[in-house]
């Protein structure tokens, strides 16, 4: 029998092998009350003195008991919890298992270090609000199969030893000891296979998928994570778009209880920038960026002057606020550091004009300044691609969400299909991506733009989809102009493009980052918090200390020896 069980007992009635863990230990006098917990609920047991079950039990032990389910005295309600009205006069103890003294107490709010937790991680997922996260991700994988069952969507799954799917992160690698020197990447998306399936004549997919980049974790990434990854024949990015809003509204109201509102609204990432200084607008946030450039066309403050006349703009943030020069001076070494020249203001107040460069103003810049209104007016000026990461960084840091409530969703499209990243072209979504318009894409790709649509939810990226290519010449052009040789194409990609070759149909689909859903959801700090067992910030898991080091003997098996690249 289980806690929960307990609501169908009347006064006095016998409560039978009903098992948990001591929770808490309590002497009064001459009675000894000890919380019980299971997965269902808490209920106080009571034990007489002749026992000595407060010298017997400990914090965690795992016990099973027989006693009388007996109404409290009114004085003594609890109802702050399920069975705070009742309680267990016991009759009969078995002590199942012992516990050793804990590494941190099981109660809902403790401080101790991630790395300790996820070290007894089997302890931490013991405690009630890692099971509420924990739950709810049992539930939305629950709700996920009901919507993929009713729309008819075929859970197919797809091998995990494949060769590289570029996603833009590096593979984690498995060497073949059957062919030594040879490596099996792990997947960093189904991407390639689920398209297989539309080639082979699967008119949709889904899988809750593992992934697997090996890239730096922060707070919304893991080295291993899970996806809803999806894909439809036949389809279109509106296709693919109004399917996904369907899903998430289902799995929202099934599993989370929420009514969310579809369609969602969508801005071109170019508006995205241009307003908020991100592909990801926390949309909750009210306030946006615009533009100042016009009001310094004649000025005298010169590193506007040279921004200006190369091709630049001025753009700015408007608080009705006036900032203290704390408040700057810590707006003005964030951006800093990530690599701006600096944070420009002026404070409004009612005709007056100060900051810095306040004295450089002429009468027409100021009063149109002044038109803005008291405040503060924070700006940037520069290219816009290269300001906006600051924009966002200061709009994130000076405005907060308007209601934090809320579920705010909107979709970003028109991406460019190359973005430079360290000097070099990558595609912003995946090579398999159709572009826009493949005669400009032939002629200049660098200003082309593709069909790939992000869906973001209050700032975070939750997912991503595109358009494919399904022409094997377009795939070849594509991975061309990424910067491939024919070599590198026919070696890493020369499988697929012959795949393409034999009648494949128009596809298009999308993936869902699951644990940003959950989190977001829940409101969790990290991903980790609705991730069983997630690897630490470094990448290691201190429970089981993976990854570890192979014994000499094994590696030779797979032709693998270790060298130290300092010496
Ligand atoms: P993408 O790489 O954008 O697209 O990934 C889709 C979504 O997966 C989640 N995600 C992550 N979550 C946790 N940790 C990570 N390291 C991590 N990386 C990505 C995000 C992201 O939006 N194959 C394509 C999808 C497609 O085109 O159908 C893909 O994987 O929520």
């Amino acid at each position: 029998m289980n806690i929960k069980d307990l609501e169908n007992l009347k006064d006095g009635q016998q409560v039978i092998e009903l098992t948990g863990w001591v929770d808490n230990i309590r002497d009064h006098g001459g009675l000894t009350f000890v919380d019980l917990r299971d997965f269902t609920g808490l209920i106080q047991l009571v034990f007489d003195k002749s026992g000595d079950v407060d010298t017997k039990l400990k914090n965690e032990f795992y016990i099973s008991i027989n006693g009388s389910f007996k109404k409290r005295d009114e004085a003594l309600i609890n109802d702050k919890i399920l069975f705070g009205d009742y309680e267990i006069e016991v009759t009969d103890l078995i002590i199942i298992n012992q516990s050793k003294t804990l590494p941190f107490q099981i109660e809902d709010s403790i401080e101790t270090d991630e790395n300790i937790r996820l070290k007894y991680r089997y302890l931490d997922l013991r405690r009630q609000p890692m099971k509420v996260n924990i739950m709810a991700r049992s539930n939305t994988f629950k709700s996920i199969r009901s919507i993929m069952n009713q729309l008819n969507i075929f859970e197919i799954d797809t091998p995990t030893l494949i060769k590289s799917t570029p996603e833009g992160a590096k593979d984690f690698l498995v060497p073949s000891r059957k062919s030594p020197s040879n490596f099996y990447a792990l997947p960093q998306s189904p991407q390639m296979y689920k398209q297989l399936f539309m080639m082979s004549g699967f008119p949709n997919y889904y899988q809750i998928a593992k992934c697997y980049r090996d890239e730096d974790s922060r707070k919304d990434r893991q080295p291993e994570f899970t996806q809803l990854d999806l894909e439809f024949s036949d389809a279109s990015p509106e296709l693919v778009k109004s399917k996904v809003e369907e899903i998430v509204k289902f799995v929202f109201s099934d599993a989370y209880d929420c009514k969310i509102k579809t369609p969602f609204n969508t801005l071109t990432y170019e508006e995205a920038i241009n307003f908020y200084g991100t592909d990801k607008p926390d949309l909750r946030i009210e306030e946006k960026i615009f533009d100042i450039t016009d009001i310094f066309t004649e000025t005298s403050i010169n590193f506007l002057n040279d921004i200006l006349s190369s091709q630049g703009s001025i753009k700015a943030l408007h608080t009705k606020e006036l900032l203290t020069r704390k408040q700057i001076d810590d707006l003005d070494t964030e951006i800093k550091e990530l690599g701006s020249n600096g944070l420009g203001w002026f404070k409004i107040e009612d005709t007056t004009i100060s900051g810095p460069l306040a004295k450089l103003l002429n009468d027409n810049e100021k009063s149109k300044l002044l038109s803005y209104g008291p405040g503060t007016l924070l700006f940037q000026a520069g290219i816009i691609k290269e300001i906006a990461n600051y924009l966002d960084v200061i709009r994130r840091t000076v405005f907060q969400p308007l209601n934090n409530d809320v579920y705010s969703f909107v979709w970003i499209e028109d991406f460019p299909f190359f973005e430079v990243e360290d000097g070099e072209l990558q595609p912003s979504h995946h090579p398999f991506t159709s572009p826009k318009s493949n005669e400009i894409f032939k002629d200049d790709p660098t200003n082309a733009t593709a069909l790939h649509y992000d869906l973001v939810l209050n700032g975070v990226e939750l997912g991503s989809g595109s358009q494919r290519i399904n022409n094997p010449e377009i795939q070849n052009l594509v991975l061309e102009k990424w910067g491939l040789s024919k070599e590198q194409i026919s070696e890493r990609f020369g499988w697929f493009i012959e795949a393409l070759s034999y009648g494949t149909p128009v596809h298009a689909g999308f993936a869902i980052g699951i644990d940003r859903l959950i989190a977001e959801v829940l409101n969790q700090p990290s991903i980790r918090d609705v991730i069983p067992f997630p690897k630490t910030q470094s990448g290691l898991d201190p429970l089981t200390n993976a990854p570890a080091n192979i014994e000499e003997e094994v590696l030779e098996e797979y032709n693998l020896k270790y060298i130290n690249k300092d010496e």
